[in-house]
């Protein structure tokens, strides 16, 4: 029997919230939240959630208060004597900072698991992690959902894979990309990036032949562009045929969406992990509604999540 539930969205989450909750064919459960006039956060459940499971989502990207309202929404659901709290966070903010990049600097994405543990959550549902070793930091259990089996269909519906060439913006991603040849079965790129510091790229070093290939660039996040343009425009130098970039969170800080518009990439796709009200022409969304909608329906059904992301 399926295991009974109810479904929350944090005030950012609301349109992806009523996406999912379309795709479970159930509705919203109600939740209020406002600020105090100097920004402080308030959040209150305006139905009972005595004994229920809850399962609240959150799109937790910044500015911080998006993140704030997550923890006491999750506190205000403990305090209401919710059985249990399952928290969906698409895109888990401070996951670049998973390890000390420098003598005297913070692990920051471990103080994000201890928050969210310490306000009370029993479980923890994300998708694309920057890192899988941030899972190391909680104990609660945490469910890892990926766009790959989306993405992979859609570069099916819109690429030819004879000229397809795949291409990872960094040695981290490699594994990634492998993933999408076992499927596709086209060449692989792989691109030497330093960084000088946080969103700056310094160098890059293209490992593998652009030439004549459509290039699909298999990212995480962007969020300024920097990689993503600078990567494209060496690929494009090198005689690529097109770019086109697939990166699951569209942080898009600052003048990305401009920078991509003017850039040699032909079209970034994007998932709706992250809420945007407006994108330029270049830049398409493929939801996560159902990534995360299927996993719930598994995870209430006591079945395995790990078939989601199977390629
Ligand atoms: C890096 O390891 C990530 O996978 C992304 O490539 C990076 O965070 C993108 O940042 P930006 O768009 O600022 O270059």
């Amino acid at each position: 029997m399926a295991h009974p539930f109810k479904l929350f969205a944090t005030a950012n989450s609301l349109e992806l919230g009523k996406k999912v909750a379309d795709e479970l064919h159930t509705s919203l459960g109600k939740l209020y939240s406002t600020q105090f006039s100097d920004g402080e956060v308030y959040s209150r459940f305006d139905e009972s959630i005595r004994g229920e499971t809850v399962v609240l989502l959150a799109q937790a990207n910044l500015p911080y208060h998006h993140l704030f309202e997550l923890f006491i929404t999750i506190d205000a659901a403990r305090r209401a004597s919710a059985k249990e709290i399952i928290v969906i966070i698409p895109y888990l903010a401070h996951s670049r900072q998973e390890r000390k990049d420098d003598s005297r600097s913070s692990i920051s994405s471990r103080l994000i698991a201890d928050f969210l543990e310490h306000s009370g959550a029993d479980r923890m549902i994300t998708v694309d992690m920057h890192s899988t070793s941030i899972e190391g930091f909680y104990k609660i259990p945490i469910d890892h959902l990926q766009m790959a089996p989306v993405f992979l269909q859609n570069i099916k519906e819109h690429f030819d894979p004879s000229h397809l060439a795949l291409c990872s913006p960094d040695f981290g991603g490699l594994k990634r990309i492998r993933a999408y040849k076992q499927i596709l079965d086209c060449d692989l790129v792989v691109i030497n990036k330093e960084r000088l510091k946080p969103n700056q790229v310094n160098t890059m070093e293209i490992i593998g032949h652009p030439e004549g290939k459509d290039v699909i660039i298999i990212d995480d996040m962007i969020d300024t562009g920097g990689t993503l343009c600078k990567a494209a425009e060496i690929l494009m130098d090198q005689g690529a045929r097109s770019v086109t970039a697939y990166c699951t969170h569209g942080v898009l800080s600052g003048k990305a969406s401009e920078k991509i518009q003017q850039s040699s990439i032909k079209e970034l796709v994007i998932s709706d992990s992250i809420p945007h009200l407006e994108l330029p022409g270049k830049i398409r969304i493929v939801s996560c509604k159902k990534v995360i909608a299927s996993a719930i329906e598994k995870l209430m059904q006591n079945k395995s999540i790990k078939a989601l992301n199977t390629l």
